[in-house]
């Protein structure tokens, strides 16, 4: 029997199939953020812990953990985790794609369709009971149907997003790696180089995940090259954006809006992001439906039965680790 530590409280079945194998489960009691030193005392104390994004899990975390059986995120992106340091300490990694492609995918429509329509400042107008009635100038927005659709990083969630379109008849533009063949197959979608996707798309929706390379890959030199009615989604990750030259490109309308679901400092924005009105801005709930947080807890937990067990998760992040 192993004693496993959860971060923070979770959708119930990740409890429920560690209990069920026979695992104490410790679930941190905060409502929040875990603070460093009890994320440090927790993960000393366990055989394996469920992560999350806000924990940092780097060599300091690993080495504290003595001989841990792996770390578990409880999300996809996982550059909160050190990668090649778990490699060579020999401890296995893993994150949870697939069981939530779906609901970030969907998010990021909502998020489109939500700055292109204006429906925030829209809501809010109506809530404050000053609208003065139907007016043929008023909250005049962008089309959707027949515009390009721009997909930066088409792996799981961007081609998901991108084959949601089909009801809008979009041209697809993509950058990735790899060539996409479903997109080419299902969409007629263009493999473009960053500089096309971001010269011909109308809405351009940020997928890849975040590393040195991407890091900024958003900033005023991209701005510029957008046409200036063209939309920005990010349902990625924060960084992947200059999140000030962004606040000066929405303000100076270099691009017409941007719908956020991440940001560079969380839980923190920028000055001056929140006082736009072309900007929607949500609290990184991109995977925040029931299916997906209940398929996220579960993989979570089944990837570290695999660790406790010495097998490779079903999602694991380094299997070199089991060679
Ligand atoms: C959420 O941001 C995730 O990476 O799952
Ligand atoms: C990113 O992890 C993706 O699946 O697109």
């Amino acid at each position: 029997m192993a004693q496993v530590f959860v971060t923070r409280k979770l959708p119930e079945v990740a409890e429920k199939v560690l209990r069920g194998a026979g695992h104490t489960v410790i679930v941190a009691g905060q409502d929040g953020p875990l603070p460093r030193d009890e994320f440090i005392s927790g993960v000393a104390r366990a055989d394996a812990v469920i992560t999350l994004l806000t924990d940092k899990v780097d060599g300091e975390a690993m080495d504290a953990a003595g001989s841990i059986k792996g770390f578990a995120n409880y999300a996809v992106g996982f550059d909160n985790m050190d990668v090649a340091a778990a490699t060579k300490r020999g401890i296995p990694l893993s994150n949870t794609p697939g069981v939530l492609t779906g609901a970030t995918a969907e998010m990021a429509w909502a998020l489109l369709f939500a700055v292109s329509r204006r429906l925030v400042e829209s809501d809010t107008i109506m809530r404050s009971g000053r609208w003065p009635g139907w007016g043929p100038m008023q909250f005049i927005g962008g089309d959707v149907g027949g515009r390009t659709l721009g997909i930066v990083g088409a792996g799981r969630i961007g081609t998901a997003m991108a084959l949601k379109s089909r009801g809008f008849e979009m041209p697809v533009l993509y950058t990735d790696e790899s060539r996409n063949e479903t997109l080419e197959r299902e969409l007629g979608a263009r493999k473009v180089d960053l500089d096309t996707l971001l010269a011909e798309s109308d809405y351009v929706s940020v997928h890849v995940p975040l590393m040195p390379s991407t890091r900024h890959l958003f900033g005023t030199k991209a701005f510029q090259r957008m046409k200036n009615t063209a939309y920005l989604i990010n349902t990625a990750r924060g960084a992947v954006i200059n999140e000030a030259e962004l606040v000066q490109a929405l303000r100076e309308r270099v691009i017409a809006g941007a719908g956020l679901d991440v940001y560079e400092f969380e839980p923190k924005m920028v000055a001056g992001l929140a006082e736009l009105d072309n900007v929607v801005i949500t609290p990184h709930t991109a995977s925040a439906t029931e299916d997906s947080r209940n398929g996220m807890a579960e993989l979570a937990a089944r990837n570290v039965l695999a660790m406790l067990e010495g097998r490779e998760p079903e999602t694991c992040l380094n299997p070199e680790v089991f060679q």
